[in-house]
């Protein structure tokens, strides 16, 4: 089934917004539960005013960030375990968290891991910077990510694990990547779970692309064989905006 993610990023800075933009979302994935899912990733504070709201909705619920120590002194972070009971989802290596917060592939390997043995599903971000696309090595700079984040899974996990292709300069900019590229990029992430992990897993684990996706645009990446969702920031802040994208990827794959 194909997933449509909401990453709210640092936003809305009240809680009462927060909850219209719940309220707008649970009306959009009404009757959809069979053919889309939809997990939406508020702010840690939100989370559980936000689970309380959304329950026996269907929409799914998920944290932007997680630790791989299970409990201890680590001032500031938030365990697996603390997220597991409140969320479905977990999304871990954004690249604004690898950019800003210095995370590398090794962290993220570290808290993919750990995330998903207590049984969260994990959307595991990976993405080329604009340079690395201008010089054509975008192909490298994803391998190394997806290869290293895979360090530690095994094919057990495959279920629970979502890839997301953000290319780094698509992220809020506006210029959404050529399907085309997003597609090859697709391609190669499957390749490499393929070898990594067995083509069992290769086939479970599910590929988003990401990266200013929005209601007019959304149809060109969820048409794509291998594509199996998208990861939306900007244009999930806005119910209507996120209500279309969330039909075109339901009608899409109806289709199927
Ligand atoms: P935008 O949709 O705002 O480009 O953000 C994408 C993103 O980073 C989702 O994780």
């Amino acid at each position: 089934m194909p997933l449509v993610a909401a990453n709210w990023k640092m936003n809305p800075n009240n809680l009462d917004d927060a909850l219209d933009l719940v309220r707008g979302v649970m009306a959009v994935a009404r009757g959809q539960a069979d053919r889309v899912e939809v997990a939406i990733f508020p702010p840690f504070p939100w989370l559980t005013a936000v689970s309380d709201l959304l329950v026996d909705s269907g929409v799914k619920l998920g944290a932007q960030n997680v630790f791989w120590e299970m409990a201890g002194a680590y001032t500031g972070e938030v365990s697996p375990p603390m997220v597991k009971a409140l969320c479905q989802w977990v999304i871990v290596g954004h690249s604004e968290r690898r950019l800003h917060l210095g995370e590398t592939d090794d962290m993220v390997a570290r808290k993919t891991a750990a995330a998903l043995s207590c049984e969260l599903g994990v959307i595991m971000c990976v993405g080329e910077l604009a340079d690395h696309y201008d010089a054509g090595t975008s192909d490298q700079v994803v391998s190394a990510q997806v290869r290293a984040a895979l360090a530690r899974c095994s094919a057990d996990d495959s279920a629970r694990l979502v890839i997301a292709y953000e290319p780094v300069w698509a992220i809020g900019s506006g210029r959404n990547a050529d399907p085309e590229h997003a597609y090859k990029t697709m391609r190669l992430i499957r390749k490499i779970v393929g070898e990594m992990i067995g083509a069992g897993a290769a086939r479970k684990v599910r590929i988003l692309y990401g990266g200013s996706v929005k209601a007019d645009n959304v149809q060109s990446y969820v048409e794509l064989p291998l594509c199996d969702g998208v990861l939306v920031g900007g244009a999930s802040l806005d119910a209507d905006e996120f209500a279309h994208i969330v039909k075109v990827t339901s009608e899409v794959y109806g289709h199927r």
